[in-house]
């Protein structure tokens, strides 16, 4: 396994994971379910966010501690299915900035071609968690990185629900700088860019749309 690539393999996350793929769980139940495995993998990714001291007071006397520090994080969402895992991110990380990207695939030279992009100013300036639910070729995500560090983004990790090992391959070779979570490789990419077994169109399965 490539050294910069983490299943998050908790029970909760691989029971949770199991509900998303069953094609009987309702929109309703997905977009729950999928909120709280974003709330569990914001907690596993972030467990090297560094600390610093800081003196406060307790009812009882003055005490040194510490709290996080540097700037708050920045979520950045490949849409539209990314947004599906920010709620729970959020759920976290209250205070943490969020962006949003938007990517479709020309027909003809089939590579993503950006069509949003807003994100802070002070974007540069923040561990940025790229997230999008399922890595299939991984082109979206490798596009999305790479204009992420275009504005200055220097700590970066990308965060998936489900990763096909030729999406893995393709971002790990572009991104080798870039920690990649997910919950689950599966086993292959289908000829019609499906994950296989996955759990379907993650965007589809979020917003009820088929
Ligand atoms: N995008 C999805 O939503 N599902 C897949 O299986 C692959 C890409």
């Amino acid at each position: 396994m490539v050294s910069n690539v983490t299943v998050l393999d908790h029970p909760l996350l691989r029971h949770k994971l199991t509900l998303l793929r069953d094609r009987n769980t309702s929109t309703g139940q997905f977009r729950q379910v999928a909120r709280e495995i974003s709330l569990l993998m914001a907690y596993e990714v972030t467990r090297d966010l560094k600390l610093e001291p800081i003196d406060i007071e307790t009812p009882l006397e003055p005490m040194r501690t510490e709290h996080l520090a540097g700037k708050k994080l920045c979520i950045v969402s490949i849409l539209r299915a990314g947004n599906g895992i920010l709620e729970g991110m959020l759920d976290l990380l209250p205070s943490a900035r969020v962006g949003h990207i938007g990517l479709y695939r020309d027909h003809t030279t089939l590579q993503p071609v950006e069509y949003y992009l807003k994100l802070p100013n002070d974007v540069a300036d923040r561990l940025v968690i790229l997230v999008d639910p399922m890595l299939a070729t991984g082109h979206s995500a490798a596009t999305a990185a790479a204009r992420l560090k275009q504005a200055g983004v220097r700590m970066l990790k990308f965060v998936c629900l489900l990763a096909a090992p030729e999406g893995i391959a393709t971002f790990t070779a572009e991104h080798p700088d870039v920690p990649l979570f997910t919950g689950a490789i599966d086993r292959e990419l289908d000829a019609n860019g499906y994950i296989r077994p996955g759990l379907g169109d993650a965007g589809d399965r979020f917003y009820g749309t088929r």
